[in-house]
């Protein structure tokens, strides 16, 4: 029997799935292969402190993690141990500190559960001090190049199909135009997957710069043909032609711009083209809390136990995906920096616009 002691995080935003993935790495790592396994707190943040903040994993303490939302761990989505602040604000590399205090910490390995900036994190540690890490990939934006989904995806499309769906009878009760905007950053997956089975007259998403008037159009079609209402689905990071991408104007977190306020942006400008009261409703982090649905609970397990296989094959530096529905992994440096958008070729967006859904620019007949 092997005895790894192996340190694991979660870093970037957080999303439902994550404590499966924990889970299934606790279970099989700690009970079935005796190893020890180092839970660290708030990304890499629990290694930068005086006091270290840390905690062995066991079947125990991780025990119920299955189906609860978040991280165990806790995360953030800011900073980096190479560029961390001291009292005054200047920036400091404390890489090689992150790396010390693992190995003090008896650590051969880190498995991370991140997005692309903890996987672009891990695998720059890996190259400037040789620590081995495996990247285990999460948001709910399924936005990860490499990896056919991402879990935490099914959850937020699940909760966002839920509230696009809601809409249509308060929509059709008052003969309204609803708008609703949903999270992505710069992939359009949530809005596709949600407007789709939540069914939507028109979908915005960021790979397609739209033109608002052929979205009123859509909506003045559909009053013609006696649908006095209509549902339209925004990503956040979409952009009207020739415009650029709407921020929260309060600053977002440390100074870091959130996206926010397309929503708004369209739902004004509809009611100016077509006269049709107009409401707006953004899901905002609605979509990143409660409890995995079973498809993510399915995928985290999967993804989690190969991340031990690779740990057991001392095969270091590589991402776990899903593709072609089997688990897999890639060289960490094959995946990292390549943002996947919607591919307009494929047949989930070609059906899309098969029956009618609008896009705003790309479609119109
Ligand atoms: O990447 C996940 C995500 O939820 C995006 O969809 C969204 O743009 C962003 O994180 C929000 O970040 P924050 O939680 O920092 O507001």
């Amino acid at each position: 029997m092997s005895t790894h002691t192996v340190a694991l995080n979660t870093g970037g935003g957080d999303c439902p799935g994550l404590n499966a993935v924990i889970r299934a790495i606790v279970k099989r790592g700690t009970d079935r292969l005796g190893w020890r396994i180092v839970g660290i707190e708030d990304s890499f943040d629990g290694l930068l402190e005086d006091k270290l903040r840390v905690r062995d994993l066991t079947s125990d303490n991780t025990s119920g993690a299955l189906v609860r939302g978040g991280t165990l761990l806790g995360t953030t989505n800011r900073g980096s141990p190479f560029s961390v602040r001291d009292d005054k604000g200047v920036a400091e590399d404390r890489s090689e500190l992150v790396v010390e205090r693992l190995r003090s910490l008896g650590c051969e390995g880190l498995i991370a559960l991140g997005g692309d900036g903890t996987m672009r994190i891990s695998h720059e540690l890996s190259l400037k001090t040789g620590l081995k890490v495996i990247g285990v990939p999460k948001t709910i934006d399924n936005d990860l190049s490499g990896t056919d989904i991402t879990f935490g995806f099914n959850s937020a499309v699940e909760f966002a199909t839920q509230a696009v769906y809601r809409l249509h009878s308060t929509a059709e009760s008052h003969d309204r135009i609803m708008v609703v905007e949903v999270m992505g950053r710069d992939a359009g997956f949530i809005a596709l997957h949600a407007g789709l089975a939540g069914g939507a007259d028109a979908i915005l998403i960021p790979e397609i710069p739209f033109d608002l008037e052929l979205v009123a159009r859509k909506v003045r079609e559909r009053q013609a043909r006696g649908r006095y209402f209509s549902i339209v689905v925004v990503a956040e990071g979409a952009t009207e032609a020739g415009g650029s991408q709407h921020f929260d104007q309060n600053g977002g977190n440390g100074g870091k711009a959130s996206l926010r306020g397309i929503g708004d942006h369209v739902a004004r400008g509809l009611s100016k083209l077509t006269g049709i009261d107009t409401r707006n409703t953004v899901l905002g982090h609605l979509q990143r809390g409660g409890i995995p649905t079973a498809f993510d609970r399915i995928l985290a397990t999967r993804l989690g136990n190969h991340a031990v296989d690779l740990v057991e094959a001392d095969d270091w530096n590589r991402m776990v995906v899903f593709h072609k529905n089997r688990v897999d992994s890639l060289p960490l440096e094959d995946v990292i920096g390549r943002t996947k958008t919607v591919n307009l070729e494929c047949d989930l967006f070609q059906a899309a616009l098969g029956i009618g859904i609008e896009f705003g620019g790309i479609g119109a007949e």
